[in-house]
């Protein structure tokens, strides 16, 4: 038998992880551009150890030549969402791609169908492809689909599952089902203010997008117009930051704006 190459073997695995990767982040910094409610909260990427995937092969007696075209894990990404409904817009954005820069081959949906130890999660998985120095390259590679309260049960979940080598006792197996169930009525309970915290969101951002605004051009009135009374302007920004409203920074920052139009130094 051949030995296997595994750092060589497993290049394309860590191409496909880390291209896929910054497509996913990009998709959500295009969201946040465009002033729009993201559904990605955040986006991890791993290649499996090779312990772990000697382990798994072991599992399901898969033999070593067949590695590679068995085991769809190898390439790993996961995308944590905050809201269960934002799962759905992932997976159409996912299937949006078919054919483009991937193939969807199996989707399994362990949240309408959750797993006896109580794990939910929507996963895909897909036939990456890539251009590698040596031409186009298929990969396969598992995308796992899940909300921040999910993803807390299943990492708490993975490293008990470690320490009992797999044999949770069954004292310990029920509560972690009750503990799956209570993640899902969170999940459940955060979807009926889902507005409220989205609005949240948008003030906090718009807050922050204002405050760079005016600090930008009170620089410029001050340092290139060279305008005097930026000092005074600056004490009222402070006033109205720390006790007035949305509306009046909102009210000020366009006034201001105007100002630094007419010197020609406007921040855009
Ligand atoms: P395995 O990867 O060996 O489980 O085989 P599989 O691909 O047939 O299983 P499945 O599609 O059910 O799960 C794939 C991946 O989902 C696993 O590698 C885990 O990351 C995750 N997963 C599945 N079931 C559980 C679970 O009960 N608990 C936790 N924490 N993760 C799970
Ligand atoms: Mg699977």
């Amino acid at each position: 038998m051949e030995l296997i190459n595994w750092e060589e073997r497993l290049l394309p695995y860590r191409q496909a992880v880390d291209e896929l990767v910054v497509k996913i982040t990009n998709m959500k910094r295009e969201y946040e551009a465009l002033k729009l409610v993201a559904p990605i909260e955040e986006i991890h990427g791993r290649v499996k150890t090779i312990s772990s995937i000697l382990d798994k092969a072991g599992r399901r007696n898969i033999p070593t030549e067949m590695i590679f075209k068995k085991l769809e894990d190898i390439a790993g990404i996961r995308i944590i969402c905050r809201f269960v409904e934002d799962i759905e817009r992932v997976v159409n954005i996912i299937r949006q791609r078919s054919d483009l820069d991937l193939e969807v081959l199996e989707e399994e949906d362990y949240i309408t169908n959750t797993k006896e130890s109580g794990y939910r999660s929507y996963h895909m998985t897909v036939k990456y492809k890539m251009i590698t120095i040596d031409g186009p390259k298929d990969v396969l590679c598992e995308i796992q689909i899940r909300t921040m309260a999910m993803n807390f049960w299943a990492s708490i979940e993975h490293s008990l599952r470690y320490k009992y080598s797999g044999n949770l006792p069954d004292e310990l197996k029920s509560r972690l089902r009750n503990c799956a169930d209570a993640a899902f009525q969170l999940d459940k309970e955060m979807a009926t203010i889902r507005d409220d915290i989205i609005e949240a969101k948008m003030i906090s951002e718009t807050k922050n997008n204002l405050v760079d605004g005016i600090v930008k051009n009170l620089h410029n009135l001050y340092y290139v117009a060279k305008v005097e009374k930026v000092s005074s302007l600056n004490k009222k920004f402070i006033e109205i930051y720390q006790g007035g409203s949305l509306e009046e920074l909102r009210d000020f920052s366009s006034k201001l704006q105007t100002m630094a139009k007419l010197y020609k130094v406007e921040y855009v």
